[in-house]
């Protein structure tokens, strides 16, 4: 596919470039030869925040009460725009089956729905299939509170439908000891490592052996329709939604519910156990809590942004996206001294190192050098990154146990470079970022690795480098 530079700029200056602030657009940083533009190349991370966001929110802050309350114009108000979020992101999710949950982001509404799966009341026999190369916030809750069984992924970190299917057929055949029974399986839409998606035959091998699926959406959302019908639980993060400081929002359906979050449907009776209203489909909860007081403004700058989101139309979004994302990659691929650990461009994003730096040296340099800020870390995805690094499972457990338990330093854990990239990236930025690569590549190769070096310390503990400080300050005025 080639890469049509003018096409694909008046494309993203009609299309895209309107959805956000200029002032984020156009931010100005002082790399240290001079300033420059600041380019966002860690949108996987979190996502500047959408115009139309921030309008709902601004609007909704300007009659901010508690809402539910319904005692004055104000509470009357904020409750009708939370109502109709709600109602939006219902809308949007195909969530009709489904009760929402706001939490803080993805990881507490997987926290929180792993813990009241594990009441008593709601736990029932069997065990939670996992990936052991998942993201941390989907693999640690189900480890922690129920019985796991792994599924192992392929050596970039990518779900196998035939391990799938093995796992089910071998402990979900008719008659199988219910305990031994696979309840669960814990699954990532859009990996935040290879950017691989979910297969869809996963999804319909879960149905067929009486599956429940908990989803991790949150690296899918901003970049795909999202159907959350087709799972019991699901969870995303506003603030990778282009709604900077919204809520996790966790979708758990009605049939295979739990709980019910309440504020004014929970009623306390004499012998201080919770009544609720029935669903109108005669679905009980098995456990109630009380909603406290919710984000409400984020919730409301959620649902407009992710409105604003599929105004834009999800297939005009992932044209660019691919377009921009297979250019890079190609070039990644194909340049000396770049090391891309994925051999197929999949997502948003692309992992690599640079030959002879550390990760976490060369997001200090694209920083310090040229204004571009992406992720240089373990992704929290640990097992993935030792696979990627070649350290072997011995030497992993060394660090583990000689360095990180006693708290002397993290600087070795196995880790990478990503550059991801949306909407608010235009063409120029994949260009500025692939000359900076090159050039970093080149001044590795002609003067070492000292060439940079030099201009860093790193905290031993962390391993994160800072520019020392008789450099002049980075961060334009
Ligand atoms: C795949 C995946 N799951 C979960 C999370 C956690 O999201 P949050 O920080 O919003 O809880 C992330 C964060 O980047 C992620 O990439």
């Amino acid at each position: 596919m080639s890469f049509e530079f003018q096409r694909l700029t008046s494309e993203w200056e009609g299309l895209f470039r309107p959805f956000f602030r200029e002032e984020d657009l156009e931010a100005r940083v002082q790399p240290i030869n001079g300033e420059t533009r600041y380019i966002e190349a860690n949108n996987a991370g979190s996502t500047k925040p959408s115009i139309v966001g921030l309008r709902a929110r601004e609007t909704a802050s300007a009659v901010y009460t508690s809402p539910h309350s319904q005692t004055g114009p104000h509470a009357r108000e904020i409750t009708r725009l939370f109502n109709d979020a709600v109602e939006t992101l219902v809308k949007l999710l195909k969530a009709n089956d489904k009760n929402l949950m706001f939490m803080r982001n993805t990881s507490d509404v997987l926290n929180e729905i792993s813990i009241m799966l594990s009441a008593s009341e709601n736990r029932e026999p069997g065990v939670v299939a996992v990936e052991r190369t998942a993201h941390s916030a989907q693999y640690l809750p189900w480890g922690q509170f129920h019985v796991t069984t792994e599924i192992e992924t392929d050596q970039y970190g990518r779900a196998i439908v035939a391990n799938y299917r093995k796992a089910f057929q071998e402990r979900n055949y008719e008659g199988a000891p219910p305990d031994e029974r696979i309840k669960l399986a814990a699954v990532t839409l859009s990996s935040n490592t290879n950017g691989d998606r979910l297969p869809a035959e996963i999804v319909d091998l879960a149905r067929r052996y009486n599956v429940k699926l908990v989803a991790d959406g949150c690296q899918d959302a901003p970049h795909h329709e999202q159907d959350t019908s087709l799972y019991d639980f699901y969870s995303l993060s506003a603030h990778k939604l282009y709604a900077r400081g919204g809520p996790g929002v966790g979708a758990i359906s009605k049939k295979t519910r739990p709980v019910r979050f309440g504020g004014n449907v929970v009623v306390i009776d004499t012998n201080g156990k919770p009544v609720y209203d029935i669903d109108e489909d005669g679905t009980v909860p098995r456990s109630v809590f009380d909603l406290g007081t919710i984000d409400v403004l984020g919730v409301i700058q959620c649902a407009a942004a992710y409105q604003g989101l599929h105004d834009l139309r999800f297939q005009n979004i992932e044209d660019y996206e691919q377009q921009i994302m297979q250019h890079t990659f190609n070039n990644l691929k194909d340049m000396p001294g770049v090391n891309v650990y994925i051999p197929k461009q999949y997502g948003a994003l692309v992992l690599f190192d640079i030959d002879g730096l550390p990760s976490k040296l060369s997001g200090a340099i694209y920083d310090t050098f040229h204004g571009i800020n992406l992720r240089s870390d373990n992704f929290c995805s640990y097992e993935l990154m030792r696979r990627f690094n070649g350290m072997s499972l011995e030497e992993y457990k060394r660090i583990i146990e000689e360095e990180v338990r006693p708290r002397i330093t993290k600087k070795n854990i196995p880790d990478a470079v990503r550059v991801s990239w949306s909407i608010f990236n235009r063409p120029e930025d994949i260009i500025l970022f692939l000359d900076a690569t090159r050039e970093i590549c080149d001044n590795v190769r002609k003067h070492g690795v000292a060439h940079y070096e030099n201009f860093f310390t790193m905290d031993e503990k962390t391993g994160n480098f800072s520019l020392r400080p008789e450099f002049k300050p980075r961060l334009a005025g």
